[in-house]
């Protein structure tokens, strides 16, 4: 069976630890594409060195050109700006939306059989305007948050608890930004929801909602620690899992930011929620019933993207 081909779009931070998360899993051969001269070349010459070290046999190659990322199997978006201190996810809105605009009409052109999994920020509005760019069909297309701040999420409660983080699971809806919704009902510790580790006295509610809210902000405390740029290897880590659950038809239900058809009461909109990603790409969208309060989150999240893609009408009114 020939190697898979995984194209990454955008070789800074994020780009260069794909490209090395993909490497050491043996996911396929890799191109890294970047407008910047030298960058994705000498990541990949870089990467390439360490393969006789780690034991892969993966190609790299580093482009400026998109005719290399011809019949990708799995092409990964994170070209664009990142946020500096002070920014806000949407502040990144109308630099990235002229990116996207070029990144969808080179994937359209070269690489219009693969799934696409995109990163740049604003997330939710991005993958949304990166859909309709490339004009590859939505369950194709999706958005990388949710593993993310679900991991953020694990991480913070593995951590208080002092369990591992492989028995703490934790589902977080919504669009990738102040809004998010973590839902402490459906994440677990080992099977116990986290109401009833409350109810059980393990974790206090004032720590469970002060753990809500830092996942929250996740992205920004690392800005501020970093003040160069954001994070990068976990959401890194977060996308190469979604690209392993297609390449691999695992069919893991993770959360992703999905084009909802009616689903939850939203359509044509992105936004994160459960989805299965296997062979077929986002093959279904998982509905979860919710309360009211968790509605009323999930309806101010799904807002507070509506009104990005509204702006994102305005810079570019051929996506209206
Ligand atoms: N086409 C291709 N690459 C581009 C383009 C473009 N039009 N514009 C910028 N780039 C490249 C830059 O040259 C840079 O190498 O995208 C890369 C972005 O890398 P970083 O600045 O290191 O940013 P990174 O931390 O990887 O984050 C990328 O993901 O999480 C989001 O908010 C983050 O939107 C940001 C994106």
């Amino acid at each position: 069976m020939a190697r898979k081909k995984i194209a990454l779009i955008g070789a800074g931070q994020i780009g260069g630890t794909l490209a090395h998360l993909a490497a050491l899993k043996d996911l396929g051969d890799i191109v890294l594409f970047d407008i910047q001269d030298g960058v994705a070349a000498g990541k990949a010459l870089d990467l390439a060195q360490s393969g006789p070290v780690e034991g892969f046999d993966a190609k790299l190659k580093g482009t400026t050109e998109y005719k290399d990322i011809e019949g990708a199997d799995v092409v990964i978006v994170t070209a664009g700006v990142p946020r500096k201190p002070g920014m806000s996810r949407d502040d990144l809105l109308e630099i990235n939306l002229k990116v996207m605009e070029q990144v969808g009409a080179g994937i359209a052109k070269y690489a219009k059989d693969a799934f696409v999994i995109c990163i740049t920020n604003p997330l939710d509005a991005m993958v949304w305007a990166l859909q309709k760019f490339s004009g590859l069909p939505a369950n194709r297309v999706v958005g990388m948050a949710g593993v993310l701040d679900s991991g953020r999420f694990r991480h913070f409660i593995a951590d208080e608890l002092g369990v591992s983080v492989e028995d703490v699971t934790a589902f977080v809806l919504g669009g990738h930004g102040d809004t998010m919704v973590p839902l402490a009902r459906y994440s677990t510790v080992a099977g116990i929801p986290l109401t009833d580790v409350v109810k059980m006295g393990w974790m206090s509610k004032e720590k469970l909602d002060q753990i809500i809210q830092r996942t929250r902000d996740g992205g920004a405390e690392i800005v501020g620690l970093l003040k160069t740029g954001s994070a990068f290897y976990a959401p890194a880590a977060s996308a190469i899992a979604m690209a392993e659950s297609y390449l691999k038809d695992k069919k893991r239900v993770l959360p992703v930011a999905a084009q909802l058809t009616g689903q939850y009461g939203v359509k044509g909109t992105y936004v994160g929620v459960p989805v299965v990603v296997g062979a077929g790409g986002a093959e279904k969208i998982v509905e979860i019933s919710l309360n009211s309060a968790e509605q009323k989150a999930f309806d101010k999240s799904v807002g507070a993207v509506e009104s990005l893609i509204e702006a994102c009408k305005k810079i570019a009114p051929k996506l209206a």
